[in-house]
C-alpha cells in the first residue's frame, strides 16, 4: 500500500472553445461534487485540467473552488524576451497555474523539442518553483526493435539531470508513443513494468521516489482506467480524448477514487 494520492490529468491539446470549455467544466464540477458527497473529500483523487493558454482566464474563473486546478501544455525555457509564440514560467504564475507538461511526444514530434531542450525546460519550471510533468515513450517501432527500455532510461535521466538531488517536486508520465490517440493501450503489467523502470530511475536521483507521482497517459479511458491504476506504480492518468467528455473524464475520477488507500 503506497501512500500517493492519485492525480488524474486531462490535457486538452489544441482541443477548446469558450463554450465547449464551460459544458465541460460545469459537468465536470457537477458530477465531482455529486461523486464527494457519495465518497468523501478525502478519497478523490488530485485533478489537473491542461486547457489552452488562451482558455486561461476563463478555466480560472470556472474552476474557482471546485478544487480542480489548471496546468499549462509547455513553456519556454527562457524567462521572456524575443521568442515569439512562446510563454513563460511568470506568465504561468500570474493564471495561479502550477503543473506544466514537457516533453510531451507531440512537441518532440511536431515541434522537434530535443532530449536537451526538455531537460532545460524540466530545470526552468522546478527552478521557478512549480512542477513539471514530464512525459516519456517509445514509438512502436522502438518497441518492436526491443529499445523500450534503453529509450525510456535515457529520456528520464536526461530530464532529470539538472535538477538538484533529492527533488521532491516533479511528476512523471508514462506517455507509449504508439497508444496515444490511437485507442491501442499499454496492458497494465506492459505499463507496470516501465513505471516501475522509471520509479527506478528516479530512486538514483531522489530519495523521494516513492513519493513521485508516475501517470500513465494512450488511449486511457472509463473502461481500461481500473486496471491500469490497480498496478502498484501508476499513480493516475495523463488522458486526452477521454479528457474531453465530463462523463468519461469522471468514469477515470470514480476508478482512481476505487483505488485509493
Ligand atoms: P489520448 O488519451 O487521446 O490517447 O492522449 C494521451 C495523451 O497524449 C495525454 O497527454
Amino acid at each position: 500500500m503506497t501512500s500517493r494520492r492519485k492525480l488524474i490529468a486531462g490535457n486538452w491539446k489544441m482541443n477548446a472553445s469558450l463554450a465547449g470549455n464551460e459544458d465541460l467544466l460545469r459537468g465536470l464540477i457537477a458530477g465531482l461534487n455529486a461523486l464527494k458527497a457519495e465518497v468523501g473529500q478525502e478519497a478523490l483523487p488530485e485533478i489537473l485540467v491542461c486547457p489552452p493558454a488562451p482558455y486561461w482566464s476563463q478555466v480560472g474563473a470556472l474552476l474557482e473552488s471546485s478544487g480542480i486546478v489548471q496546468g499549462a501544455q509547455d513553456v519556454s525555457e527562457h524567462p521572456k524576451g524575443a521568442y515569439t509564440s512562446e510563454l513563460s514560467v511568470s506568465m504561468l504564475q500570474d493564471f495561479k497555474l502550477e503543473h506544466v507538461i514537457l516533453g510531451h511526444s507531440e512537441c518532440r514530434r511536431d515541434q522537434f523539442q530535443t532530449d536537451n531542450l526538455i531537460t532545460r525546460k524540466v530545470a526552468t519550471v522546478f527552478q521557478a518553483g512549480l512542477i513539471p510533468v514530464v512525459c516519456v515513450g517509445e514509438t512502436q517501432q522502438e518497441r518492436e526493435q526491443g529499445q523500450t527500455q534503453a529509450v525510456i532510461k535515457r529520456q528520464v535521466l536526461s530530464a532529470l539531470s539538472l535538477l538538484p538531488m533529492d527533488f521532491d517536486r516533479v511528476v512523471m508520465a508514462y506517455e507509449p508513443v504508439w497508444a496515444i490517440g490511437t485507442g491501442l493501450t499499454a496492458t497494465p503489467p506492459m505499463a507496470q513494468e516501465v513505471h516501475s523502470l522509471i520509479r527506478g530511475l528516479l530512486a538514483s536521483r531522489t530519495h523521494h521516489a516513492h513519493a513521485l507521482r508516475i501517470l500513465y497517459g494512450g488511449s486511457m479511458n472509463a473502461s481500461n482506467a481500473q486496471t491500469l491504476l490497480a498496478q502498484p506504480d501508476i499513480d493516475g492518468g495523463l488522458i486526452g480524448s477521454a479528457a474531453l467528455s465530463s462523463s468519461d473524464f469522471l468514469s477515470i475520477i470514480s476508478a482512481a477514487v476505487a483505488r485509493n488507500p
